[in-house]
């Protein structure tokens, strides 16, 4: 039954400049499907950007990106529009509308872009905040819960339309320990119930290595290292070796751009 290609996602040779300022400078990279690769690169490395792209919010200055084998970089709004559905987005400050209530916002998406009766969107998000653990939050505003609640109601959202790609931009930033757990496994437990695959944005070594089985270092606007968890681990690379272990000795703060 599975029809997906093997490749997820691949980006060759992506350039990105923003005004005059050059974020990424040819980064080629392929994301297998189902796997759950996590990106890691300094804060400003362009990390977010990489996840625009491949949304096609932003367009490459130069380079291409295929999603499922279809280029991305050529798409209309339409077909982009189309594209998106398969794709959940993770954000980094959960981006839930304040005025509506945890069942409106993630109901949002599937009124919006399904004709779903309201029974069977409702049914569909209570299966949602099930899966995260969040059944109770229902009918509550978004001001009424915790940081860590609203991640997990932003993670429910990000897999309302049961995507068949889920991009992650810092899951897990600013949360306590035990809560940080709680979301590394949810992104293991999805990504195997839903059969998802996931792109994940971390500086959390902690959970990079914990849901990982694919990593990629962002770099001076490049990718420089795509390996799996293990040689990341093992790596003697000076500037990977140096992200991995947080140390303040070695080439990154050297060459932190202007
Ligand atoms: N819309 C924009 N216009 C101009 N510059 C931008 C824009 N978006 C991002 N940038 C710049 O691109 C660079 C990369 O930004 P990006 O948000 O992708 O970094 P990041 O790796 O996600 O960082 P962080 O870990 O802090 O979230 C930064 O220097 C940022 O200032
Ligand atoms: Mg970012």
């Amino acid at each position: 039954m599975n029809e997906s290609p093997k490749t997820s996602v691949e980006m060759r040779d992506v350039c990105l400049a923003f005004d005059e300022k050059e974020v990424l400078t040819g980064v080629s990279l392929t994301v297998p499907t189902l796997s759950r690769l996590v990106v890691l690169g300094q804060s400003g490395s362009g990390k977010s950007t990489l996840l625009r792209l491949i949304l096609g919010l932003l367009k490459p200055t130069r380079g291409e990106i295929t999603f499922n084998g279809l280029k991305v970089t050529r798409m209309g709004r339409l077909r982009l529009n189309r594209m998106r559905r398969k794709i959940g987005m993770v954000y980094q400050y959960s981006a839930l509308i304040s005025s509506l209530s945890v069942r409106d916002n993630l109901a949002l998406p599937l009124e919006e872009l399904t004709t779903k009766s309201r029974e069977e969107i409702d049914h569909l998000v209570d299966e949602k905040l099930k899966l995260v653990g969040m059944a109770d939050a229902r009918d509550k505003m978004p001001a009424e819960l915790s940081g860590g609640m609203r991640k997990r109601i932003g993670l429910a959202r990000g897999i309302i339309m049961d995507p068949e790609l889920i991009l992650y931009d810092e899951p897990t930033a600013g949360l306590d320990p035990v809560i940080s757990a709680v979301i590394d496994e949810l992104i293991i437990s999805l990504s195997e119930k839903i059969g998802a695959t996931s792109i994940i944005v971390t500086h959390e070594m902690g959970s990079a290595f914990k849901v990982a089985t694919h990593m990629a270092m962002l770099y001076k606007g490049k990718i420089i290292a795509s390996d799996s968890p293990e040689a990341f681990k093992a790596s003697t690379d000076p500037v990977v070796a140096q992200f991995i272990a947080g140390d303040t000795q070695g080439p990154i703060l050297n060459a932190t751009p202007s």
